[in-house]
């Protein structure tokens, strides 16, 4: 665990926005070009917004929970919404407290009090809100790797934010895909940063109808996949 620890630091991206440097695999958790502004663009924008105007309840599975900052952002698009949100994240290697409470989300983010507990309430593995309609956000961390995990319903979305694939190759899998697939509801979507050909190229053999969309400030391009069968 010490070790882990040694090897994390936080950086300060260019939306002025923390995230996480991880040493070993040369590795940030976030684009350098704006942590928020990605995490908003890909997950929010692309992913959760859509589904928004166009559901009750929307059932969320994050592959890569990490800092818990699309968490945050989806809690925030929830409270002016009038859907339920039922949120699970997968993660093995939660970061500790103190990494959690250095970064500047509740600065860059202007949270207010209720917000920010929200938000740490979440890095503790669970909790349930509920926003002024009396929709209500339901959130829980499992921390075990995504193919361990064991769910016993489906999602209609799928943040798959893993590291990239030139470093945890692993996760870009026909496997790690072929159980998105299975765990999606028809028409449900998987939204990533990556647009890799192989990537793509994957996740269509695994029954996905791929959709390239504008990437995020600094990427050209990003992933929106699409369960087409069942
Ligand atoms: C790109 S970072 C995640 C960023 C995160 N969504 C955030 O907003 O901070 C990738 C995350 O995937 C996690 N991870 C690594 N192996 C995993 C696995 N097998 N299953 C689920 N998550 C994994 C890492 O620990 C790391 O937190």
């Amino acid at each position: 665990m010490a070790e882990r620890k040694k090897m994390l630091r936080l950086l300060k991206t260019k939306d002025n926005s923390f995230t996480v440097y991880n040493e070993v695999l040369n590795e940030t958790y976030h684009s350098r070009h704006g942590a928020v502004q990605e995490s908003r663009h890909v997950f929010i924008r692309n992913g959760l917004g859509p589904m928004l105007r166009s559901q009750k309840q929307i059932d969320i599975l994050e592959i890569g929970f990490g800092t818990g900052l699309n968490a945050l952002l989806s809690y925030l698009e929830f409270e002016k919404a009038s859907s339920d949100i039922l949120y699970t994240g997968a993660e093995p290697f939660p970061l500790d407290t103190g990494i959690i409470s250095a970064l500047n989300y509740p600065e860059a983010l202007s949270l207010n009090e209720n917000q920010s507990s929200t938000y740490f309430r979440m890095q503790e593995g669970k909790a349930i809100i509920e926003n002024i309609q009396h929709s209500r956000f339901q959130f829980e961390l499992i921390r075990q790797e995504f193919l361990q995990c064991r769910f016993e319903k489906q999602f209609d979305l799928v943040y798959f934010d893993a590291f990239a694939p030139d470093k945890q190759p692993d996760m870009w899998s026909r496997d790690v895909f072929t159980r998105c697939h299975e765990l999606l509801r028809e028409n449900g979507m998987l939204v990533t940063y990556c647009a890799k050909g192989e990537v793509k190229r994957t996740l269509k053999a695994c029954g996905f109808k791929v959709e390239t969309l504008p990437g995020p400030p600094g990427k050209r391009e990003m992933i929106r996949a699409i369960k087409i069968y069942c």
